[in-house]
This record gives structure tokens, sequence and C-alpha cells, in this order.
């Protein structure tokens, strides 16, 4: 099963992918994460992808297609993929469906993630990750020692109030048209209200995925 969480920045895309995916036995590819591993691995394609995810726009359309087809080709991903963060342009949709298509695969379901701005706005602003694991964490501060994997927290750059407006007004101008061009062609696509308990959160995306 290929799923796509679609949604603004902190909707809860990570949180919600880690579980979805946990629970249907298929590994979640972030192409944020896959950018900031290669980021602190400085490697040409994260030195290129730095100033663009700092000031909160979006990488060009062909660095994240390569990482894709790079990630769905895996023997990992053979039974599917709950894809966080990809796609988020209309040229990156239309790349999706035809490298899984070339795979002999489909898209099967877009989840798409409901929430508030001003709850988006504070979830990000009170957001710290894990530097090693990426697992986010809100309400505790930088320095503090992950629980899943031991690294410690961090802030990350594009969480800084100037970069999570340049974000949320690129998810409405550049990833908002996805929602109409996936309509379009016919993509099955489930709005989750994604406010609230986290658990509830994780439920409603299950009892979508099985309807
Ligand atoms: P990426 O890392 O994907 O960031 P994002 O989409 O902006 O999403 P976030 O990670 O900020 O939020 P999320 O929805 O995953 O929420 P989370 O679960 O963390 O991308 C970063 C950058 O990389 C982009 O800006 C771009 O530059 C580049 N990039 C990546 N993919 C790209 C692509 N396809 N094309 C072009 N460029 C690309 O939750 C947020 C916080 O809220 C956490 O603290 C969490 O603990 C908390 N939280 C979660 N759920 C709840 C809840 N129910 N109630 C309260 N708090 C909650």
């Amino acid at each position: 099963m290929i799923i796509v969480l679609l949604g603004p920045p902190g909707a809860g895309k990570g949180t919600q992918g880690e579980r979805i995916a946990e629970r249907l036995g298929i590994p979640k590819i972030a192409t944020g994460d896959v950018l900031r591993e290669a980021i602190r691995e400085g490697t040409e394609q994260g030195l290129a992808a730095k100033a663009y995810m700092d000031r909160g726009d979006l990488v060009p359309d062909s660095v994240i297609l390569g990482i894709m087809k790079d990630a769905l080709s895996a023997p990992s991903a053979a039974k599917g993929a709950i894809l966080d963060g990809v796609v988020r342009t209309v040229p990156q949709a239309d790349g999706l469906v035809r490298l899984v298509g070339a795979l002999g695969r489909k898209v099967d379901r877009i989840l798409l993630f409901d929430v508030p701005d001003d709850e988006l706005i504070r979830r990000l602003s009170e957001r710290t990750v894990c530097e090693n694991c990426q697992t986010p964490y809100k309400g505790l501060g930088p320095g503090t020692v992950c629980a899943k994997c031991g690294g410690s927290l961090v802030r990350r750059p594009d969480d800084e109030p100037e970069a999570i407006r340049t974000r949320l007004k690129v998810y409405r101008s550049q990833t908002e048209p996805v929602i109409r061009w996936a309509r379009d062609h016919n993509l099955e696509i489930n709005e989750i209200d994604a406010s609230g308990d986290v658990d509830a959160i994780t439920d409603r995306a299950m009892k979508a995925l099985v309807a």
C-alpha cells in the first residue's frame, strides 16, 4: 500500500506517519528526514538543500523525485510505504504517479491532515526534534535526551517564526493545488481531523484506511 500524507507544516504527518507505518508494517519515507540526514552528513545534496529548507522554501522537484525513486525501489518498500511530506507540488504529484506506475504500483490513498493555523504555529514553536532519529517532541527543551534513541533534542532552524510564516505560505500556494490535482486524477483522498488527542487521530486515520 502506498499512502501519501498531505498537510501543512506541523499537522502531525511525522507523528502519525510513524504510528501508521508501525501498524501497517511498512516503512515511513520522509523527504524532510532524508534531506536533514544529508545535511548532517555534509553531502552535495544536503548542502544544496540546506538554504531552501532553513528559510522554509521547497527543495527542487527533481531532487525530491530522485529521493523517491531510490526509496520506493528499495526492497524495504516492496510491500508499500507511508510517504510523509511527499508530494508538495503538482509536478511532484505527477512525477510520483508516473514513478509508482513504472514500478507496477499505484498511489492507494492520500490522507489529508487538517489542523487550524493557530494550532500549527503553536505546535511548531514548541517543537524540538531528536537530532539523531528525528522523533518530534513538544514541551521538551533543546539538550533533553531522546527517549527513543538517547540522542539529543534540538530546535529545527525552520521552526523560527519567519521560516514558519514562509512554510505556511508555501503550503497554501504550492501544496494545496495538489488536492485539486489529485481529485481531478481520481486519487482517493480522506480528510482527517488532526487536532486533539494523538491516539484518537491515529484511530481516525486507520479507520479511513480500512474503509
Ligand atoms: P518536513 O520535515 O517534511 O517538514 P513539514 O512538512 O514542514 O512538516 P513538519 O515536520 O514541520 O510537521 P509534521 O506535519 O511532520 O508534524 P509533526 O508530527 O512533526 O520538511 C522540511 C523541509 O524540507 C521543507 O520545508 C522543504 O524545504 C524540504 N522538503 C521536504 N519534503 C519536500 C518535498 N516533498 N518537496 C520540496 N521540499 C521538501 O508535529 C509537529 C509538532 O506537533 C511536534 O512537536 C509534535 O510532537 C506535535 N504534535 C503532533 N501531533 C499533535 C497533536 N495531536 N496535538 C498536539 N501536538 C501535536
